[in-house]
């Protein structure tokens, strides 16, 4: 899968690509980042790349040009049909089911804005979709894109060592929270490890890993239990 990274700041995508899962999977060829830099493509002694907001009001808006000719750049750099993601707050806010949906593609081109914004008009013509990470406010796209390429990288099959499976992740499968897990020693003076985990027995093991995804489900995100695939003896430990 390719990515393209358009922004002012085209170093940090390059630390994204040199580190842990996302680092790995490049390195296996399953994955290539490219930075693409506006300010690269804009024009004059300058090379200006934002202006005052109409009507008034703070900060600079991102100029409609630099930014278009840089996304064609991006584009013709590589024949695969590449969809264009801009990060911002104001757009859907990203799942687990967004992730696998955009880890299927060959290619994502990712727009990071700065500023108060990027111009309306270059949005509408060239972004197909507009994704948040939460709701909260970034001072830039760029840790939005980090976040996401990172969590649609991990999926790509091979970026994960089977330790890392990500079918037992939180969100995946099932929709629920993960269960704890616990390694050695056996007795801290933090706690001891649960003993059905040393029991050796595999099915009394799942189904503790099971009450506590629900337990902890329920406690911490009742949100999700509402999507979450149940099955009767589920409905059973939580209702029980
Ligand atoms: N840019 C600024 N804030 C953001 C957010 N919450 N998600 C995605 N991009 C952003």
């Amino acid at each position: 899968m390719r990515f393209d990274i358009v922004s002012l700041f085209p170093e940090f995508v390059a630390q994204l690509a040199a580190h842990g899962v996302v680092g790995r999977a490049g390195e296996r060829g399953l994955l290539s980042i490219h930075g693409w830099n506006p300010r690269d493509h804009a024009e004059g002694n300058y090379r200006r790349v934002d202006d005052r907001p109409f009507g008034g009001g703070p900060g600079m808006v991102m100029l409609i040009d630099p930014l278009r000719a840089t996304l064609r750049a991006a584009r013709e750099a590589d024949p695969a049909p590449a969809k264009v993601v801009y990060l911002s707050p104001q757009g859907q806010r990203l799942t687990q089911a967004k992730v696998r949906e955009l880890a299927a593609l060959p290619r994502l081109v990712l727009l990071c804005g700065r500023y108060e914004g990027v111009d309306e008009r270059l949005l509408q013509a060239e972004v197909d979709e507009e994704i948040s990470i939460g709701d909260y406010v970034l001072s830039g796209g760029e840790l939005a894109a980090a976040v996401l390429v990172d969590a649609v990288a991990r999926l790509q099959d091979g970026a994960l060592n089977d330790a890392e499976s990500a079918v037992q992740d939180s969100f995946e499968g099932d929709g629920l929270l993960d269960c704890p897990h616990y390694t050695r020693p056996v007795e801290h003076e933090l706690g001891s490890v649960p003993e059905v985990l040393l029991s050796g027995n595999h099915a009394g093991i799942a189904r503790w890993r099971r009450q506590q995804a629900l337990g902890r489900t329920w406690l911490r995100r009742p949100d999700l239990l509402d999507e979450a695939a149940l099955s009767r003896a589920d409905r059973g430990l939580l209702e029980g």
